[in-house]
């Protein structure tokens, strides 16, 4: 557990539901008032039937009748109990069934929140098992106790109202009840105690299965390809198998306090008999009474459950309350400035790097970051086009990352138009500046929603304007449903270098000021590569052109470039044209020409797009 033993887990998780009562007091309210009003008709019915015997039933046996109107009352009352009784259960229900599922959803949507808000930083160190765990089971299990909460709050007060009520009738059985109701009270502590351990590994448990499910699924072709099928099931089976001994545990706990728990109240049903039976020979009580309070131990068994139920949840909700705020106290966030860039200027965006330092952040805090830039100053000036190259793990990913502030430099700047861009509102960011990412990202949607995102203003002329510039449009146009088509999950139905083209257009489509491409056409045919970059230096449909930063590695892509900075270890090794690079730069001409002999070496081998289900045999006429 995240933090302290289980002997604190009860007030902890106490105030983890002193928060949910914060959150949603009025609806608490009528779930209490409503458990109350049961509580209080428990009792009243213990005596009800405490009357009836001793004034009808005992009567009628010793005298052969009983007079109607006897009779009459004794039925309204224990019908308008019955009543009133269904009322407060209702009430408790819905109260409690509202507050609960409430407060699921309303901490789900502060979770998956938060993770939108966190930095990159913050992500590449949390598992995406994790992450959806914490989502959903973590919000589940914290809320879970507020379910029987308000039953618990009802049979306290209820039990207070027990315990005087039997010191109205006879102070030895009300000694009784004082001896089972604590004793009762003190095994469910015990027994809390006892859960605490077990419920939160296996709270740790859940998630750890969700991140293996996920992984290996994930990555299924590496699964399916590396034959490493049994070796995924033998790790997913490890891990669920520990779940499922930390869940028997759970309930080898449970199966022995479980039936302590029922046994008690009977016992103590059974003392009072006893005491009664010495008591009404004395003539301290009488009939009416003695059933009373026998039938008032038997009634408050179940409710006096109801405690346990909190208590055995709390440790489970305290382990989920600690997943959860570990999301939504992460620190890390990046604040966003309050300036803004005009919006109306058509011009493309000067980007500069001033001395920028960068390391990311280590897994684990006490180990120091290793610097991965160093003094990088280079400047993407209006309307030019600046190559970033260098060899890999060079750091031009990362380059991109902090012109598209997805991260902070250390030290340095990144600016926008001479603006620091963490000045800049986040909307201000989102539309002047694209970032084109090394791995693409299609959503299981329509090619349509994947280009426009829901933005507005952005109408279908838009997207096929975009499509063409991204050197799209011929393999959209022959979807089977064009525009409307669906592309899978991840875009599973389209080839590398359609789903690269895809988001390229999506970037397009934006019209941003700053385009930047982190190798975003390398799945691309090289011709196509360079036609696409030529496009947005200079597009033909009247739009202005973009300032453009691109990651590339192909000479053709290279040589249209304004200028090439290139990248070594996270140092700026040379700046300027690529024919004065190749000449000077000895680094520089090895890896392009080896990135060339590569490149056709596997020209001959094969062609560059894969081709897909959905495209089988277009491909070849759409990419000429
Ligand atoms: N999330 C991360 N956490 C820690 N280190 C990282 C992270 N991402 C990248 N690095 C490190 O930063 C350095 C630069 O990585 P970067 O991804 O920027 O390289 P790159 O030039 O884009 O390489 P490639 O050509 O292979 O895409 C590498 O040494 C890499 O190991
Ligand atoms: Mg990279």
């Amino acid at each position: 557990m995240a933090s302290g033993t289980s002997r604190d887990v009860i007030g902890r998780g106490l105030s983890v539901l002193g928060r949910a009562i914060r959150e949603q007091p009025r609806i608490f309210a009528v779930a209490v008032t409503g458990s109350v009003l049961f509580g209080l008709m428990v009792i009243a019915s213990a005596y009800v039937v405490g009357a009836v015997v001793g004034e009808v039933v005992v009567p009628a046996i010793a005298r052969g009748s009983v007079p109607a109107g006897t009779l009459a009352l004794a039925a309204v009352a224990l019908f308008g109990i019955s009543v009133l009784r269904v009322v407060g259960i209702f009430g408790r229900r819905l109260g409690a069934g509202y507050m609960q599922f409430r407060l699921q959803a309303d901490y789900r949507r502060r979770v998956t929140r938060r993770y939108l808000d966190l930095p990159l930083a913050w992500h590449q160190r949390n598992a995406t098992g994790t992450l959806l765990s914490n989502a959903n089971s973590d919000v589940e299990a914290a809320w879970f106790p507020i379910a029987p909460l308000p039953f618990a709050v009802g049979t306290l007060v209820m039990l207070v109202g027990a315990i005087v009520s039997l010191f109205v009738t006879d102070w030895p059985l009300a000694l009784v009840g004082l001896a089972v109701f604590p004793a009762l009270f003190a095994l469910n502590v015990v027994y809390s105690r006892r859960m605490a351990p077990r419920q939160a590994r296996a709270q740790r448990l859940r998630a750890e299965v969700s991140g293996i499910a996920h992984e290996s699924f994930d990555g299924a072709l590496v699964v399916k390809t590396m034959g490493r099928e049994a070796h995924e099931t033998a790790r997913f089976a490890a891990r669920a198998g520990e779940l499922r001994d930390a869940l028997i545990s759970v309930g080898r706990l449970r199966g022995v306090f479980d039936p302590m728990l029922e046994t008690l109240p009977s016992l103590g049903t059974l003392a009072v008999l006893v005491v009664g039976a010495f008591r009404l020979r004395s003539g301290a009580i009488n009939v009416t009474e003695l059933v009373s309070v026998a039938f008032l131990f038997t009634v408050l068994a179940f409710p006096v459950r109801a405690i346990g139920w909190v208590l055995a949840e709390l440790p489970r909700s305290v382990a989920g309350w600690d997943r959860v705020r570990r999301v939504l106290d992460a620190t890390g966030e990046m604040p966003y400035g309050e300036r803004r860039l005009d919006p109306t200027n058509p011009t493309p965006a000067t980007l500069a790097f001033h001395d920028v330092h960068f390391g990311y952040e280590p897994a684990e805090a006490h180990l120091p970051g290793a610097e991965v830039l160093g003094e990088v100053s280079f400047t993407v000036p209006a309307g030019k086009t600046v190559a970033l190259v260098g060899p890999t793990g060079a750091g031009k990913s990362t380059v991109a990352a902090l012109a598209a502030r997805l991260v902070d430099p250390r030290a340095g700047t990144v600016t926008l138009d001479g603006v620091d861009v963490r000045e800049l509102r986040a909307d201000t960011l989102a539309s002047n500046v694209a970032l084109v990412a090394q791995v693409p990202f299609v959503f299981d949607d329509t090619v349509r929603a994947n280009i426009t995102l829901d933005r507005p203003g952005i109408g279908d002329d838009d997207v096929w304007a975009a499509l063409r510039l991204a050197e799209a449009d011929g393999f959209v146009a022959a979807l089977p449903e064009g525009l409307d088509t669906m592309v899978g999950e991840r875009g599973t139905s389209l080839s590398g270098g359609q789903r690269q083209r895809l988001t390229l257009a999506r970037a397009l489509a934006g019209r941003p000021r700053l385009l930047v491409l982190d190798d975003a056409t390398s799945a691309v045919d090289p011709r196509v590569e360079a036609a696409i970059l030529a496009g947005l230096r200079a597009p033909t449909d009247g739009r202005a052109a973009a300032s453009i930063l691109v990651v590339a590695y192909r000479r053709a892509t290279i040589a249209l470039a304004d200028e090439v900075v290139y990248l070594e270890q996270g140092r700026v090794l040379a700046r300027g044209t690529h024919s004065e690079l190749l000449a000077a730069v000895t680094g520089y001409a090895e890896l392009v020409t080896a990135y060339e002999q590569a490149e056709q070496e596997r020209e001959q081998q094969r062609g560059y797009d894969e081709v897909s289900p959905l495209t089988s045999g277009l491909e070849i006429e759409v990419d000429r």
